[in-house]
Formats: structure tokens, sequence, C-alpha cells
């Protein structure tokens, strides 16, 4: 990757009586950045900021959030135009080469992506080893990681043919291992991929087809599953992200790293929050049970949260929550579902929590996942599936992000460092002398 960062005025910071001048930074869009690489160096101290809120770890040509203005940019176009217009492979081609491809580039896109949707014959029996009632998150973790044991010839990091091998193979066979997890963690035999179809339709085939009867493919749900997928693939450096970047900084292989981002995402404050939501949703059950919920929500000495509101980014309404919402409403006509007590307990608590002064004061709107949870139940996903599906969208965006940095001369392992607060040295006493 050639580096876009623009020179701007150098920052002074005096630190233990000395004067440093740090390097700035700007980008294209966005904030810029004080380079501390040499702070250590120079200064003798270090920067302290858990949870990354005020970090750039790294220059990125791929997803732009302004989280003040609620935008979200996949290499530079809006995500609700994307939502709108395109197609999820049409956005992995996107996300990986950097522009929207011709009719012929996409062709050949969608062949090479295709090319790679089954697995190899030995892989099912790894599904055989987990229990009829594995998670099914636990089970991609597993799975995923286990790639590199089969694919040998896409784990040399430093070719970049078998980087775009490795590439096109996880966003290939995505879809038939997460299809494979929920067929298992029903009872029921896999439904192999059919190369004809498009990325979702195959994707909801492989999920829903039995082999006692034909299966057509709703083509709403083709359309809604695709969407949800341009929605979730990616998000600059969230958790998962982050994660498969410095899994990915020590040399490992692409699978291994993506399986890292797996278990990342699994997370109730990361992917977990549709299937959070939904339980709340559930658990609230009535309109009528609102105002106790919220009132829980409030209280300090209650650790309950409103989830599928709040982000560490956006300070609006999530850009992709408004298409969520919209999608949703269409999933649910189609299913015929459109006055489910679900339903209304969300457009009421949105509506509540969106005119309240706890709300309003802390900049909580609904993310993503406040919608994302009734439209996938709709589409008839239990609960355990729905951040399967988030990992299986995601997959394109944490490899864009992973080839970016394997291409980044700058990038080196990261390495965090700590300030200190434990016992100070002491001298070893053997066990029959201590107190
Ligand atoms: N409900 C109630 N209060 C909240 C919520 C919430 N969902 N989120 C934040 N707050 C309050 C929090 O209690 C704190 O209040 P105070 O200042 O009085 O202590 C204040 O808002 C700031 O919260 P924070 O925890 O410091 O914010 P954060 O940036 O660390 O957390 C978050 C971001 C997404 C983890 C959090 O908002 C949350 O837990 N939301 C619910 C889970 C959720 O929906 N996650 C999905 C995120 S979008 C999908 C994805 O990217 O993975």
């Amino acid at each position: 990757m050639d580096s876009k960062l623009t020179k701007k005025p150098s920052a002074t910071l005096t630190v233990n009586n000395k004067q440093l001048e740090l390097p700035v930074y700007g980008g294209t869009v966005g904030p810029d950045v004080i380079d501390i690489r040499k702070l250590y160096g120079e200064g003798k101290v270090f920067t302290y900021d858990p949870g990354f809120t005020s970090t750039g770890s790294c220059e990125s040509q791929i997803t732009y959030i302004d989280g003040d203005e609620g935008v979200l940019l996949y290499r530079g176009y809006p995500i609700d135009q994307l939502a709108e217009k395109s197609s999820f492979i049409e956005v992995c081609h996107l996300l990986l080469h950097g522009e929207l491809p011709n009719q012929k580039a996409l062709h050949e896109f969608e062949r090479g992506i295709t090319y790679h949707t089954m697995l190899h014959s030995q892989f099912d029996r790894f599904f055989e080893g987990f229990r009829r009632d594995a998670h099914p998150m636990a089970i991609m973790v597993g799975t995923v990681g286990a790639l590199a044991a089969f694919y040998h010839d896409s784990t040399d990091i430093n070719d970049p043919h078998q980087r775009m091998v490795a590439s096109h193979r996880l966003i290939a066979k995505m879809p038939t291992i997460a299809a494979r997890a929920f067929k298992y963690s029903i009872g029921q035999p896999f439904v192999s991929p059919r190369n004809e179809l498009d990325y979702a339709s195959n994707f909801l085939r492989m999920c829903f087809a039995v082999p006692a009867e034909d299966f057509r493919v709703n083509p709403v749900m083709a359309r809604a599953m695709d969407v949800f997928m341009i929605l979730h693939a990616d998000h600059e450096q969230n958790a998962s992200t982050s994660t498969v970047r410095l899994a990915g900084s020590s040399g490992a292989n692409p699978f291994a790293c993506i399986s890292s981002g797996i278990a990342c995402l699994w997370g109730p404050a990361h992917g977990g929050a549709n299937e959070a939501a939904l339980n709340m949703l559930e658990q609230i059950g009535t309109v009528d049970n609102i105002p106790d919920f919220i009132r829980r929500v409030k209280d300090p000495n209650d650790d309950v949260r409103l989830m599928g509101f709040g982000h560490r980014v956006y300070k609006n309404y999530d850009p992709r929550a408004k298409a969520m919402q919209k999608l949703c409403h269409q999933v649910l006509k189609e299913v015929g579902a459109e006055d489910t007590p679900l339903l209304r307990v969300a457009m009421e608590l949105e509506k509540i929590a969106l005119n309240d002064e706890y709300f309003v004061q802390r900049k909580l709107y609904p993310n993503i996942d406040f919608y994302s949870g009734i439209t996938l139940r709709a589409m008839g996903f239990p609960t355990s599936m729905f951040t399967v599906l988030f990992a299986v969208a995601r997959t394109v965006g944490w490899i864009a992000q992973w080839t970016e940095m394997m291409e980044d001369d700058s990038q080196k392992i990261g390495r965090p460092r700590q300030v200190y607060t434990g016992a100070p040295r002491r001298d070893y006493v053997p066990v029959g002398s201590r107190r």
C-alpha cells in the first residue's frame, strides 16, 4: 500500500522537562493523527489509552466512519447507496480491490469465489466431533482455524498469489461452513453449494433446503440477506478487525487470523449484540413493560443495558441501522408478520429512548443490531445463528484489512505497552518461611 498521509504542522509535547516535536499527519478526511512512534525513545513515557479511544493503529484506505455525522463509506461510497444499489459480491470486490468492478471483472471475480465454495470432504468430520447442542459460533471458531490444515497451498503470507487464493477461499467457504454449523445443530443433512446461484441465495439454500423437497429461494429473502451482508461487510478498526490485524502482525496464516476475529466477534458488546438485543425484546415482551425496563437501564446500581443502542464511534444514528430498519419492515411484510409484539416493542422502545434525557445526553442511538435480530428471526434463523451471519458477512472486511496490512511496509508486530501498578521487585521466600 502506498502511503497517502500528508504532513501537517507538528505538535509540541513537554514531558520530563523535555520539549518533543511530534510529527502530525492528515488523511483524506477525518481527524489528524500525532505520530508518537518515537515518544518512548525520546521522552521515556508511553501513552495510556485503554480501549484505544484516541488511538489510530494504522493507515487504512478501506472504510471511513464519521461517528458524529453518522457517515459510513466503503472506499468512498456511502453505505446507503451501496445497500440500495449494489450487491454483496460487488462490495467484496470493492473492499478487496479498491474499485467497483466493470461487468467483465465482476463476472471473473464471482467465478473466482464460487470456484472455492466446496469444502474438503474430510472437513465434514470436524462437525461430527462437536456436541449436538454446541453453539454454532464455537463451531465457527474451531473449523475456520482448521482450514489452515487443509489448504497448505495458500498459507505462505509472503506470496501475493497465495494471499489472494486464501482470501477467495475464506469468502467462498464461510457460508458453506456456517450453513453446516446450522444444519448440524438442527440434525439435518448438509446441503452442498450450488455455484449457479448468487452468494446470498446459495447461502440461504444451504441453510434451508432439505433433500426430501425442491427448494426455491425467495427473492425478497435473498435480497434481504445480500443487503444484510453489505451492511456488515466492514467497519474499519473495530474490535474483531483489530484482533485480525494483531494476529496477522505476528505472521500468522490468514485462516488462523480470521478465526481469531470470529472469537472476538462473539462477545455481546460486539457481534453478539444482535442476539442479545432480540433476547432483550423477548424478555420485555409487551409495550406495557417498557417503562420498568427503561427505569432499570437508567439505574446506576443495575447493570442492565439497552442492547442494540450506543456505539463507541457513532454519536448519531448508525447509518446501517436506518437501512436495517427498512430491511426489517420489508422482510416482516413478506412473511406477514408486520404487526408482531416484538416489532411493536422495538418501535416503542426506540421512540422512548430517542426522546429520553438519559439516552439523549449520552448520545445513545440505535445501532445496526437493534433491528437485525428481528429481521433474521423473521427469515427463519434461530438467535444462535445471528452472530454467525455477521461473521460470514464480515469475513471480506477482515480479509481486506489483513491484506492491506500485509502490503503496508510500515506495519510491524503489534505489541502495546502498559503502566505497571503491581508489586515492586521483592525476593523469593521459601514456602516454610512465609507467614
Ligand atoms: N444502554 C444504556 N446505557 C448505555 C448503553 C446502553 N446500550 N451504552 C452506553 N451506555 C452508557 C454507559 O452506561 C455510560 O454511562 P455513564 O457515563 O453514566 O457511565 C455511557 O453511556 C458511555 O458508555 P461506555 O460503556 O463508556 O461506551 P463505550 O463506547 O465503551 O461502549 C458499546 C460502546 C457499544 C459497548 C455500548 O454502547 C454498549 O454496550 N451497547 C450495547 C451493546 C451493543 O448494542 N453493541 C453493538 C455495537 S454495534 C455492532 C458492532 O459494531 O459490533
